[in-house]
């Protein structure tokens, strides 16, 4: 099983299947994309074209991807909604699925994948990228060796202009019923997965979501339609221990392409991870009275940097590993987010279980 060749399947090749999976899957060792889906049949040729895939494995139906016997292993990289039904096909025929995030549209539509793998057994995984990050799994370590001693609070940003691009039309993203939230679950997400992976689960959950880009021209006229997904999202989530976490989530800041700060403040130190340094980390370690010495930067060990499809291809081959995103890891943060648009429509603190 160890070095099987692994031939994956991705359904869906826009912007994520090209960019991240493609350029990750490059790097890995005895694994190639053996088959292609989409339903924009332009886009699958140019993409086929592109790939080297040969005509007979494009599809344009996901289910004859998932059934072809040149597929080992799936990919789902289409918008949410369509996530869970894919998902569930590929557990139900055996093909371990990596799926991307967020899960689905809403818990109810994403737990059915977990419900699908607890009867099936089939391997799966979720796309929380920001995971495999050297500085990430390294402030891991540090919070596991109680290296700032009890968590006091956490602040955490995701910040990017990509709401307020001239000329963006009404895409699946910034609508309800095919992305099910905005920012919340399109850059949030990565986010409340990083706090449950580093700090244990979120208990409860106080936020707003706001829309500021409010209308947008169709993908095929000039009509404006609404915008019904959140462009800014705010909320406060208390962690396992009682304490804090302060999120702040937006599209709509100039400036920012791709900016991720995590600050973690602990009784003996901080720990601070800045996605611009992304292999380092700005820590104060010790007591603060006494030997911390204010902050200062700690270079990252190359060893702690993980390939997210390099562990999906080992997840496929059966094997186990050591950073592994869970389908029920999916399914919490999917409670998180629903929890979150509650407390937002109620303006009331909503208790995730
Ligand atoms: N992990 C990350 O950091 C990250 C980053 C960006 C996007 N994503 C996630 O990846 C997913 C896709 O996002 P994207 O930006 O690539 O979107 P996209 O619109 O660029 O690509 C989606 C593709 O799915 C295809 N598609 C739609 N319906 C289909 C169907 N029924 N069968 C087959 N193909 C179908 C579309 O034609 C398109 O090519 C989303 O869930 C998004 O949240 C994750």
């Amino acid at each position: 099983m160890e070095n099987k060749e692994i031939r994956i399947g991705i359904i869906g090749v826009g912007g994520i299947a090209m960019g991240a999976h493609v350029g990750g899957l490059k790097n890995v060792k005895n694994c190639r994309i053996s088959a292609i889906c989409d339903t924009d049949t332009t886009r699958l040729k140019e993409r086929g074209d592109i790939l080297g895939i040969p005509e007979a494995l494009r599809f344009t139906d996901y289910k004859k991807l998932v059934d072809c016997d040149e597929v080992d292993a799936v990919e789902v990289c289409t918008p949410n909604y369509l996530h869970p039904e894919m998902a569930v096909y590929a557990i139900e025929k055996g093909k371990p699925v990596n799926v991307e995030k967020p899960l689905g549209i809403s818990y109810e539509q994403a737990k059915t994948m977990l419900e699908a793998q607890e009867k099936y057994g089939t391997p799966g995984m979720v796309c929380f990228s920001y995971r495999f990050r050297s500085a990430v799994r390294y402030a891991k370590i540090l919070l596991e060796e109680n290296a700032i001693g009890d968590i006091l609070g956490v602040n955490v940003k995701y910040l990017k202009d990509s709401g307020l691009w001239a000329g963006r039309r009404l895409e699946w993203r910034f609508r309800k019923e095919f992305a099910g939230t905005g920012v919340l679950g399109d850059l949030g997400v990565h986010l409340i997965d990083m706090c449950t992976y580093l700090l244990g689960d979120i208990k409860k959950v106080f936020g707003t979501c706001d829309i500021i880009v409010k209308e947008r021209k169709y993908l095929d006229s000039e009509e404006y339609g609404n915008v019904t997904t959140d462009d800014a999202c705010n909320f406060i989530a208390t962690l396992e221990n009682g304490r804090t976490a302060n999120f702040s989530i937006s599209r709509c800041v100039l400036g920012h392409k791709n900016t991720i700060t995590f600050d973690i403040f602990g009784s003996d130190g901080i720990i601070s991870f800045d996605l611009n340094h992304p292999d380092e980390l700005s820590v104060c370690i010790g007591k603060v009275d006494k030997e911390c010495g204010g902050m200062h930067t700690v270079k990252v060990p190359a060893k702690y940097e993980l390939s997210q499809e390099g562990t999906f291809v080992e997840i496929a081959r059966g094997n186990k590993v050591e950073c592994h995103p869970t389908i029920a890891d999916g399914i919490k943060c999917q409670k998180i987010l629903d929890a979150i648009q509650l407390s937002s429509e109620t303006g009331r603190l909503v208790d995730v279980e």
